[in-house]
């Protein structure tokens, strides 16, 4: 059964079990700060786990796209290693909000394997969570399994739930136990039963887990009820693939196959069974998929991660010997395998090749010499020893190497690396930086209160009471005048920042306390915090407060938001539907928009755009705003942003022939825009593009602040700002041809003075002749030119001339062919350079030097007639 049929027929029994076919969420997981990427099936559900987010919908399934690559589930270690680790992979789940439990759960799997699959029941056995008598029972009696193949896991990992068949998403969330499902390679391979000295052999291999999920684990480890008892199942599809496939490794899969051939290719390796191109083959999926998804790789979270990936997939290309780019020329290979399950990846190959490509451009510049580095300290390093920190450090911050790139490579050789030592390298470096003053901390508040009822989008005015008060992040009672401190209302007009757009500045008061607000920030998801100072009075948590947000600067801010909407859309028209949003900035000022594309953009592309952002302006179009559902408002064409996450009900908002999903404030009608003035365009990273805009009366003045500058430009020039360029190109031709004519005067000049000087010369043996002379005010370039002419004109000669310019002196000798095999040039001049503190060189017949001690000079010229002399024969 190939890959993409085993993925079908897990979502087509679950569909026909009453589950909803639900699409894999992106990589990056909505505004959830405890993930990195999507680990599992379970990511985009959790809010429905814990009750904070309802579905039309009590069931579902899905084929998840996962990484499992830095944080709590990381695999980047084991990829290259085992037969079944991946840092990508594909996770088949099905899932009950408060619907079905355990007993259906575990019927619906043991079915789908034995019936849809056709695996033999007597090779699959099961885990149970030790204290779970209730799945230990539906296996043995009603499933039927036999006691010698379910075994009781408990907590194993030295912790309270601390165990394999315990399972959360992160260190906080929705979590409980689960129940796993092994399949038994058979005797041929290595490998006890889990919870055997030998588990960690490769014989059973766990294919589906099935987590029962109970709880909700707050940072400070309690762990609370659900409202409901949900189940969240995973189930890996290179794994799956590999069993009913017979094979033993996932690497052999048809998927795997054909990646690997791919690898063999691009490194000419014939060898198919090295482990390199295993790792390569891997990387590759994870790699282009996170691209697709939005990361990009960089120093800093997800960036660094996809860094990571892409640099040991290249090192290992490297080890291969492949030292040129080769990395990229994988995504068609990818494409060909698996375009047709993920549509957008065949759309975007050729953004993800750029990206990789110059990626690897990158890392190749560094990549040899820090390997030369490392093989250097390693050969100092005995076997089974440690490499040092310092090294560690000094490869990953001047050679771009991973930490963890760097273990994998000491891992092949036996060599342990030190990490403390790195860290020490590494908070030293740190600390030099904070000593320069680059980084802020920043603190988390306590709060436990409701969340702000947000009043902004109708009104800039509004009454609240306050809840809560902090000074230096600490909660108060009350703030006294002068003080710095966030407030907390119940409700606010402010729009706290989010979306891009920057939080509300104004006032509050309350009797005499006047609190002007700077800036508004959430300091939770949906608690609003005033940033600002008490001016006068005092203000104290359980007042009544009149808001009054700043209606200047909320005007400007939101024309900037809502042409950032009509901007978006405008360069999807100009440029294509692969411009996405990738950040953005709007605050009173400007818009700053980074959108994904891959060149710059021509000046007509961005005239365009401008003009079509203003024809909807003009066209004064009103703004609205629904709420609605999810489904309903992206089947309705509106814009989602990638790695947003949505609940089920969202806002819409349209404005002209823009409709996005937006929570941020926006002008009434499209005429409030005012002008649209896109005043630049550049990179930012690789594929990433940045406009910054303005609108309303900041274009305005901008236009005016230009017209003044060509103005001024024209009046110079006693033209017109049409005639400006004309008149400049005019300008630019008549001074070349005034640089030619002075360059002809001069050397004109050069020449009738070289004639004046030839009758200095004196007459050394009746034939030879010399002449000495200081030329003030000379460029000393043209003494060359002066010195050839005297030769000519004195035909048998030793010249030097000199002049001094900015108490330099420059010096150049001439001496005739006739006299060159007497006297060289280039010893002349290093004789007088010598006495005037300086050097020189040069032919024997032409040589040039300098010196800075001018008052030397006279007396060293004085004394060459002699040392010519000496040399004449
Ligand atoms: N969320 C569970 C896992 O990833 C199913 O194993």
């Amino acid at each position: 059964m190939k890959t993409s049929e085993i993925r079908q027929k897990f979502l087509s029994f679950f569909e026909s079990k009453g589950h909803q076919v639900v699409p894999s969420s992106s990589l990056v997981p909505g505004n959830d700060p405890t993930l990195l990427f999507t680990n599992s099936g379970m990511v985009q559900f959790k809010d429905v786990f814990t009750g904070k987010e309802t579905r039309p919908y009590s069931r579902a399934t899905s084929s998840q796209r996962c990484v499992r690559a830095g944080g709590k589930h990381n695999d980047l270690e084991n990829v290259g290693y085992t037969a079944r680790h991946h840092t990508f992979f594909e996770m088949l789940g099905n899932f009950s909000f408060g619907d079905y439990f355990k007993r259906e759960a575990i019927q619906h799997a043991w079915t789908l394997l034995t019936t849809v699959y056709k695996l033999p029941a007597e090779k699959l056995w099961v885990t149970v969570y030790q204290e779970d008598d209730e799945a230990y029972d539906i296996w043995a009696t009603e499933i039927g399994v036999p006691p010698e193949r379910i075994i009781r896991i408990g907590d194993n990992k030295g912790a309270r739930y601390a165990s394999d068949n315990f399972w959360q998403m992160a260190d906080t969330g929705p979590c409980g136990p689960c129940s796993e499902v092994f399949y038994d390679h058979g005797p041929g391979i290595w490998g006890g039963p889990p919870g055997s000295a030998e588990e960690d052999g490769d014989r059973y291999i766990e294919i589906w887990n099935l987590v029962f999920m109970q709880f909700e684990r707050d940072a400070a480890g309690n762990m609370t009820p659900l409202p409901r008892p949900c189940v969240d199942t995973g189930m890996g599809l290179e794994r799956i693939a590999a069993v009913l496939q017979h094979v033993h490794s996932n690497y052999e899969i048809d998927l795997f196959q054909s990646l690997i051939k791919a690898a063999a290719r691009e490194t000419r390796v014939t060898d198919l069974d090295n482990n390199s191109l295993k790792v390569i083959a891997d990387h590759i999926r994870a790699c282009s998929f996170l691209v697709i998804d939005g990361v990009i790789p960089s120093n800093e979270g997800r960036g660094y991660v996809l860094r990571r990936i892409v640099r040991r997939a290249l090192r290992h290309g490297h080890k291969l010997g492949q030292s040129g780019l080769f990395f990229h020329k994988l995504v068609a290979d990818l494409v060909a395998e698996m375009g047709d399950a993920y549509p957008e990846l065949t759309a975007q190959q050729s953004r993800v090749e750029q990206v990789l490509r110059q990626e690897e451009e990158r890392f190749s510049e560094t990549l040899e010499n820090g390997m030369k580095i490392l093989d250097a300290a390693l050969a100092a390093v005995p076997k089974d020893g440690v490499l040092d920190g310092q090294t560690l450090f000094t490869l990953y911050d001047t050679y771009g190497f991973p930490v963890d790139l760097t273990a994998d490579i000491c891992r092949e050789r036996n060599v342990q690396v030190d990490l403390d030592g790195f860290e020490v390298a590494m908070t030293h470096q740190r600390e030099q930086a904070r000593a320069a003053g680059k980084f802020k901390a920043v603190e988390g508040l306590s709060y436990s209160g409701a969340e702000t009822r947000f009043e902004g989008y109708e009104s800039l005015q509004g009454q609240g009471t306050v809840i809560a008060l902090y000074v230096d992040g600490t909660a108060v009672a009350a703030v006294e005048a002068g003080q710095d401190a966030i407030v907390v209302l119940d409700a606010t007009p402010f729009y706290a920042e989010s979306g891009g757009q920057v939080g509300d500045a104004g006032v509050l008061r309350s009797g005499e306390a006047c609190f002007e607000v700077a800036d508004t920030q959430k300091i939770q998801s949906g608690v609003f915090g005033h940033h600002g100072t008490l001016k006068s009075g005092k203000l104290a948590v359980g007042d009544s407060a009149e808001a009054q947000v700043d209606v200047e600067r909320r005007a400007r801010t939101v024309r900037n938001h809502s042409a950032t909407h009509l901007m978006h859309k405008a360069l999807r028209e100009v440029l294509g539907g692969h411009v996405q949003q990738r950040g953005s900035l709007v605050d009173a000022d400007k818009t700053r928009f980074d959108f994904a594309h891959d060149a710059p953009m021509t000046h007509a592309q961005i005239a365009e755009v401008e003009r079509i952002v203003n024809a909807e302006v003009l066209a004064n179009h009103p703004a609205t705003a629904q709420v609605m559902p999810y489904d309903e408002a992206v089947q309705g064409g509106a814009m989602a942003l990638f790695g947003e996450k949505y609940g089920d009900t969202v806002r819409v908002l349209d404005i002209g022939f823009s409709r996005e999903l937006c929570g941020g404030t926006h002008v009434d009608r499209t005429g409030d825009i005012g002008l649209f003035k896109i005043i630049s365009e550049g990179g930012v990273a690789a594929g990433v593009r940045r406009i910054e805009a303005i609108t309303g009366d900041n274009a305005v003045l901008w236009v005016q602040q230009t017209q003044d500058t060509l103005l001024r430009a024209a009046g110079l020039l006693k033209t017109q700002p049409a005639e400006l360029a004309d008149r400049i190109a005019l300008m630019q031709g008549q001074i070349k041809s005034l640089e030619r004519e002075l360059d002809q005067i001069k050397s004109k000049l050069a020449s009738a003075a070289g004639n004046d000087l030839a009758g200095n010369a004196i007459v050394l043996d009746g034939k030879a002749k010399l002449l000495v002379a200081n030329i003030s005010g000379t460029d000393p370039k043209a003494l060359r030119g002066m010195v050839d002419q005297l030769k000519d004109k004195l035909k048998s000669a030793v010249v030097l001339l000199t002049t001094v310019a900015d108490d330099k002196i420059s010096l150049v000798a001439g001496v005739t062919s006739d006299l060159a095999g007497q006297i060289k040039a280039g010893d002349l001049v290093g004789m007088v350079a010598a006495q005037v503190g300086g050097k020189g060189g040069g032919r024997p017949d032409m040589a040039m030097g300098g010196g800075s001690d001018v008052a030397a000079l006279p007396a060293a010229t004085a004394k060459v007639e002699a040392w010519v002399r000496e040399r004449l024969v």
